[in-house]
């Protein structure tokens, strides 16, 4: 199975809805002059709630070929939850994928397992594809190896999850985010290929065969090629690097 690579540039809680325009079109033409060829890849960009709107018009406006994505999602639907964005707000916009479990909202949020199990149900009632987040934290990694956190969490999230659901893997070692100290390649492969087999064994040989499994943390131009050159590493979910366009655009024209 070919599959299409993602490069994931998560802003977190950064570029309000002007900078986010300029930005999304310096990207477009920075890409667009280094004769980039959309397709061979997929780029996505998950501004703040307060921007998806303002991007979208744009995206739209000047067919601009990136994908769109919320980082993060009511459990719930509608109703009497303060400050919540349900996934149906998400999908009106063309959102294409929504963040689910990314690190900083299972340590500033309290999200459990059970909580992101319940986004990616959420995500997937409204036809957006969960982009879940599993990682384990360097006192995780001394205690348990690299592997048994996220694969336990990538479980729990997949509880009830159809075969043929449209959904993806990020795999993001909390001490790599944010630190400049990147997984190597060789680990990123062992945990990835890892997830792929919760994958197949929740989901079947087909799913395991079709969802992308991405790479996050610390990821730049510098690095991305050796991440790209490992058979079950599909792509890059980018944080720091995805608000420099030159960076970002480094990492999006990498081909696989
Ligand atoms: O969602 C993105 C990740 O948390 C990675 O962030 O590239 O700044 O390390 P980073």
């Amino acid at each position: 199975v070919n599959r299409t690579p993602l490069i994931a540039g998560n802003w977190k809680m950064n570029l309000d809805h002007l900078q986010a325009v300029a930005f999304v079109q310096k990207l477009h033409w920075t890409l667009k002059e280094a004769k980039h060829e959309a397709g061979s890849v997929e780029v996505a960009v998950f501004p703040p709630f307060t921007d998806l709107r303002t991007v979208q018009t744009l995206l739209d406006a000047d067919k601009i070929d990136f994908a769109l994505g919320g980082q993060d999602l009511s459990a719930h639907d509608s109703g009497a939850y303060t400050g919540e964005i349900s996934g149906q707000f998400l999908a009106k916009l063309d959102a294409k994928y929504v963040i689910i479990g990314h690190s900083e909202r299972r340590q500033f949020h309290n999200e459990t397992d059970e909580v992101v199990a319940a986004k990616t149900q959420a995500a997937l009632r409204h036809g957006l594809a969960p982009v879940i987040c599993v990682g384990e934290t360097s006192e995780d990694l001394e205690k348990f190896g690299a592997s048994a956190v996220p694969v336990g969490q990538l479980e729990v999230a997949l509880e009830g999850v159809a075969a043929d659901a449209d959904i993806v893997v990020a795999y993001e070692p909390v001490w790599a985010i944010g630190s400049g100290q990147a997984a190597t390649p060789d680990q990123a492969q062992e945990v990835c290929a890892k997830l792929r087999a919760v994958v197949a064994d929740k989901l079947g040989a087909d799913a395991a065969a079709r969802t992308r499994v991405l790479y996050g943390g610390s990821v730049k131009s510098g690095n991305i090629a050796g991440f790209m050159r490992e058979p079950d590493v599909d792509g890059a979910l980018v944080g720091g690097a995805s608000l420099v366009v030159d960076e970002f655009a480094a990492i999006v024209r990498f081909q696989k």
